[in-house]
């Protein structure tokens, strides 16, 4: 199994303002306990006013440096995850560029949705194997609570904001980093899961698109049928390219959407629930910041170990999904 980037340093950031279930109650007709057992989700952090995105990911980013020892100044890259930037122009990543100091990077963002991450992961990866960068920044970056219609009990209660950065850089043994990537989407499918409003199609003072469909819109369970389907086809997929099987596996941190997904999927893939990292409970679905979050409390928690073979899987609207096998 020949290695290809490995994330010498990850950082998150998250807003200060916790919304709970209960708060949740007083704005739309739903209860703590619904939303529990439906989702797993207790609360969410919400950003303030003055917080946003590039703030988020700027945070984020400056604490994924400093774990990686690595100055902005060393940067040739810098990918930020997302479908909620700052700007429609510029991107998030030139204000990170800008925020960080990292004169020496080109910038540019990713929009996968909740796959976002995962697909920076593979660009990443494949720019450092080609050598033509040493060392790049990955973000996934959202901030959901602006695109969520507060007056809709079925998609309000889910999601959450929040960053996550990972710093990558070429491997220096093969035993270690990120073994494959395995990246596929189904634009057929993309009306289970909108926010049509603010592109040129529908801008945002136009008359013609009414007031829901500038915010999330979600056929949520034809959006979970496919979910768990296909981060488990995806996950197999990572496994067998590298001949290991599901017992191999010493953690998967899949995309924090809904603990009945990752529920299903532990069960399909045979998981005992400690090999299974979630943490949506505490910021229920931050989009393209879900694995990268997870993934810097697990380092924190003390489950990520060297040497441990580590599946990262998602799933998103467009739809798109994907997976990362990676030897930590
Ligand atoms: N509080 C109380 N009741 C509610 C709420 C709420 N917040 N939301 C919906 N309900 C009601 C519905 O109105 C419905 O009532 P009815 O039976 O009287 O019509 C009932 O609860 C059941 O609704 P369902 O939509 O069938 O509930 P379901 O069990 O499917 O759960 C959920 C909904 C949580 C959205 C689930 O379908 C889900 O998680 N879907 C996948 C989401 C996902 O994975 N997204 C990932 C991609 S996100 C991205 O890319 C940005």
């Amino acid at each position: 199994m020949k290695t290809g980037a490995v994330i010498c340093g990850l950082g998150a950031a998250l807003p200060s303002r916790v919304l709970t279930n209960k708060d949740l109650e007083q704005i739309v007709d739903t209860s703590d306990e619904w939303i529990t057992q439906r989702t797993g989700i207790k609360e969410r952090r919400i950003v303030s006013p003055g917080e946003s995105n590039s703030k988020l990911a700027v945070e984020a980013a400056k604490k994924a440096l400093a774990r990686a020892n690595i100055s902005p100044y060393e940067l040739d890259l810098i990918i930020v995850a997302t479908f909620t930037p700052d700007y429609l122009m510029p991107a998030t990543a030139v204000l990170v560029q800008d925020q960080i100091g990292a004169k020496n990077a080109g910038a540019f963002d990713l929009a996968a949705t909740c796959s976002g991450f995962i697909y920076a992961l593979s660009v990443a990866d494949q720019f450092i194997r080609a050598d033509r960068s040493r060392k790049i920044l990955v973000i996934g970056s959202e901030v959901l609570s602006h695109k969520v219609n507060w007056e809709d009990r079925t998609t309000c209660v889910l999601f959450g904001d929040g960053a996550g950065a990972a710093v990558l850089t070429g491997s220096t043994n093969d035993q270690r980093g990120i073994l494959s990537t395995h990246l596929h989407a189904d634009g057929s499918l993309w009306h289970l899961l909108t926010v049509k409003g603010c592109g040129s199609l529908y801008p945002p003072c136009g008359d013609e698109l009414p007031r829901e469909e500038y915010y999330i819109k979600m056929q949520g369970r034809e959006v979970f049928k496919h979910a768990v389907r296909a981060m488990e086809i995806v996950a197999r997929e990572a496994l067998d390219r590298n001949n290991c099987s599901p017992e191999d596996l010493a953690l998967v941190v899949p995309h924090q959407a809904n603990i009945r997904i990752i529920e299903a999927l532990r069960e399909r893939l045979g998981l005992p629930s400690e090999k299974v990292f979630v943490n949506l409970h505490k910021y229920g679905n931050t989009s393209a910041a879900s694995i990268p979050l997870a993934l810097v409390e697990a380092e924190e928690e003390g489950r990520l170990k060297s040497g441990d073979l580590v599946l990262l899987v998602a799933f998103g609207g467009g739809f798109t999904w994907a997976s990362a096998l990676l030897r930590w």
